[in-house]
């Protein structure tokens, strides 16, 4: 009776494992946003981008369970605009394996006991192929695909789903995944993983679901295939921008800091995704395993380590306060003040001061970000990342999806817009931007404001022209010695030029340099813009 019970329980549960979580669709707009804002950096060194970040475990698998179709958002979470990830691995000493599922698998209780501590007895055991198990921890209930392995999640995850349906020119993107290393843990309870196989089995037969049919093992080379970076070079071969390939492009200083060529700079974006088409970076995050367990030190020259990419330390705050919401509007920052003169950002909450490269800040299940603050962080270089724990899937997918859409730098909400239709100069093309109070915005190109020069190529180092002209006048109106219209390639030059826009023409916008005359989808940097 006892035994018929819990199955029924256990296929109630397992049941929710064939529910895939239901991404919305990006809209075409955001997707145009996502790629001219890539293409305006290519021309930047990769520490000075934002990398809107996620926390796979806090925001998704924690909550969702530990499942396939969970950990595979990954490829949806990219369209939105993430392009950080931070994963936990847990080190199971008994298989010698890197699992995403956090408790070990198979353990012997000296009685097998229910939650309540009473003991059970499992009628039905019939072997099965230990692919999904049930674990109580903590007084929760937690459902892994226990062949969710690293080598998996590179394989099938970021090499098939994402790399492969993605490697061109207009969709290709590099990520960073930054990687928790922890031991899995002795669950509180566990019942027999083959008796959940079998339901499991039960249930997708229901289900019928194509997706269940698993991919053909990976031919592993060696029976030591242990390291992670081992890992990494087997399955994603070439695909992966190594602390090795770094050394390289130091020694031939092809290198790059905010202040120009540095030998501790880091490769243009062009230099690392267009040139070599590496599409992945891998950085240590919190390491918990110990040396004896696992030794990160032979993974040195394929995973970059936290010191070259933080997560931690003065380059990385906590979003903790509840900003007001004035303060939240404003333009100058609460969290942060930029000296333009060096270059440097002021963290005053912290009082740390430090040259943007690789800064984050983080939120907390206790104050979770809005898109105001996110914009807010993203205004003073940091990258956002999302690691508070929703209510349920409905609030995780809103607090996801609103919040990566909320961390473009560059075009404010709704655009690039197509101006096609609603053009007062209906032959001639009207697809110019303008830097406005809340961004980029798609307009006429015959309207007439100052325009964005640059000194001398400085990074930092804005004037506005004197006139107003049109869009195809604003070469000329850069009239001073070393000025050259432009665009800011970077969320802080964004914010020194709306600085400067602010203080000189008020609300009023100004020229940057960036149209689509060509096409109406494809904006660029057009230098040197022929009428
Ligand atoms: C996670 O798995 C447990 C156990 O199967 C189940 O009770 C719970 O509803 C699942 N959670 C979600 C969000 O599917
Ligand atoms: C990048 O910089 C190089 C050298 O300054 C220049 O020739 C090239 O046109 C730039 N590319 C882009 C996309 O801005
Ligand atoms: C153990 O089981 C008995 C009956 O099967 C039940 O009355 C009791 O509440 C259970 N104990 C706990 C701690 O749940
Ligand atoms: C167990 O759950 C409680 C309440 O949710 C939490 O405070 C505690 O930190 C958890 N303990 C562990 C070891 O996860
Ligand atoms: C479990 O994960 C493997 C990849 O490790 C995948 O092929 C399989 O479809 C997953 N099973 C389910 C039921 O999602
Ligand atoms: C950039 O690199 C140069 C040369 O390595 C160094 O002198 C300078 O301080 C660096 N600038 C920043 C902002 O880190
Ligand atoms: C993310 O959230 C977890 C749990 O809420 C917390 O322990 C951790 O410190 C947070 N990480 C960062 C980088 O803020
Ligand atoms: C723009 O105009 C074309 C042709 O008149 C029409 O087919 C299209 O639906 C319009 N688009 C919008 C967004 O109004």
């Amino acid at each position: 009776m006892k035994g018929q019970l819990l199955i029924a329980l256990f296929l109630a549960a397992v049941y929710q494992l064939t529910a895939a979580l239901q991404w919305p669709s990006t809209s075409s707009t955001d997707i145009y946003a996502i790629r001219s804002q890539r293409d305006l950096t290519l021309n930047v060194s990769m520490d000075q981008l934002i990398y809107p970040a996620i926390n796979l475990n806090t925001v998704l698998l924690e909550p969702l369970n530990y499942t396939y179709d969970v950990l595979a958002s990954f490829t949806d979470l990219v369209s939105w605009g993430a392009s950080r990830f931070f994963l936990d691995l847990y080190w199971n000493d008994k298989k010698s394996r890197w699992q995403v599922c956090p408790f070990i698998d198979g353990v012997q209780h000296e009685q097998e006991r229910d939650r309540n501590g009473n003991h059970t007895v499992f009628e039905l055991n019939h072997g099965g192929t230990e692919e999904a198990a049930i674990f109580y921890y903590n007084d929760s209930v937690y459902l892994c695909n226990l062949t969710l392995l690293f080598e998996e999640f590179l394989l099938d995850i970021v090499k098939e789903q994402w790399i492969l349906t993605t490697d061109d020119n207009l969709n290709a993107k590099t990520v960073i995944v930054t990687l928790n290393l922890r031991n899995a843990i002795e669950p509180d309870y566990a019942p027999n993983a083959a008796v959940i196989s079998e339901s499991f089995q039960i249930s997708s037969a229901i289900e019928n679901s194509a997706s269940m049919t698993s991919s053909a093992p990976l031919a592993y080379p060696s029976e030591s295939f242990l390291k992670l970076s081992e890992k990494i070079e087997f399955v994603l071969d070439g695909y992966a921008y190594t602390p090795g390939l770094l050394a390289i492009d130091r020694q031939q200083s092809s290198t790059w800091n905010s202040t120009g060529m540095s030998s501790t700079g880091w490769p243009l974006l062009d230099n690392v995704l267009f040139r070599n088409f590496y599409r992945i970076l891998f950085s240590f995050g919190e390491v918990e395993v110990s040396d004896e367990e696992y030794d990160i030190e032979g993974d040195k020259t394929t995973i970059f380590s936290s010191a070259e990419i933080p997560y931690t330390g003065e380059r990385a705050v906590k979003y903790s306060s509840a900003f007001s919401s004035a303060q939240l509007q404003s333009s100058t920052s609460p969290v942060c003040s930029i000296r333009r003169d060096t270059y440097l950002v002021d963290i005053t909450s912290t009082d740390n001061v430090v040259s943007p490269s690789f800064l984050l800040a983080s939120d907390t299940s206790e104050s979770r970000f809005s898109v105001d603050a996110v914009r807010q962080y993203i205004k003073c270089g940091f990258s956002p990342m999302l690691n508070a724990t929703g209510k349920d899937e409905d609030d995780i997918i809103d607090y996801v999806t609103k919040n990566l859409a909320g961390s473009k730098w560059s075009w404010s909400d709704d655009q690039p817009a197509d101006l096609l239709n609603i053009s007062d100069v209906s032959s001639a093309p009207t697809r110019c931007a303008r830097l406005a109070e809340k961004g980029w915005e798609v307009t006429n190109c015959y309207a007439k404001y100052r325009a964005a020069c640059r000194i001398s190529k400085g990074a930092y180092s804005f004037v506005l022209s004197r006139k107003e002209v049109t869009y195809y006048d604003s070469v000329s109106a850069c009239s001073g010695s070393n000025e050259v219209f432009t665009v800011p390639r970077t969320a802080l030059q964004n914010s020194v030029l709306q600085k400067l826009r602010q203080d000189t023409v008020g609300s009023e916008a100004i020229w940057i340099d960036v149209n689509s005359l060509a096409e109406p989808v494809r904006f660029e940097e057009y230098p040197h813009c022929a009428q």
